[in-house]
């Protein structure tokens, strides 16, 4: 499900590198779920998920800093985006979805995964070329 491949590149090596370990972060989760949900892995999901969480935090933090030191104007715009993703997580009750139904935890995780391809592969990508540009010295 979360599988990075070439066509998420946005060219900057730190960046990919860190889309990577979100992708490797939340394919762990969801293979938890897919095939081996059991009661004996509820501990393992949860920290997995907080693992996901507070990686998701840092790598918009990183990328902001990015974004920042090449002047990208459409850093504000961006930054909203990051930080309704985090206060829609921080809404939410991990710990009662998990104890309440298996397919709402699986449809958590479809949720997060679609909109961290959707994100990576929109607004991402809108400061791939900008920065690119800026590095060629041609902006
Ligand atoms: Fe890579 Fe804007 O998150």
């Amino acid at each position: 499900m979360f599988e990075w491949n070439e066509s998420f590149s946005v060219d900057i090596p730190l960046i990919d590198q860190q889309h990577k370990k979100l992708f490797d972060i939340g394919e762990r989760v969801y293979r938890l779920i897919e095939e081996d949900y059991n009661n004996k892995n509820f501990h393992e999901i949860m920290n997995l998920i907080d693992e996901l969480y507070k990686y998701t935090k840092y790598h918009f933090e990183e990328e902001e800093k990015i974004m920042k030191f090449y002047n990208y104007p459409g850093l504000n715009a961006h930054r909203q985006e990051h930080n309704k993703f985090i206060e829609y997580l921080d809404d939410l009750k991990i710990g009662e979805i998990i104890e309440e139904r298996e397919d709402a935890l699986k449809d958590l995780i479809k949720f997060i995964a679609s909109w961290i391809f959707r994100h990576i592969g929109s607004s991402d990508f809108s400061y791939k070329d900008y920065i690119a540009s800026k590095k060629r010295g041609s902006l």
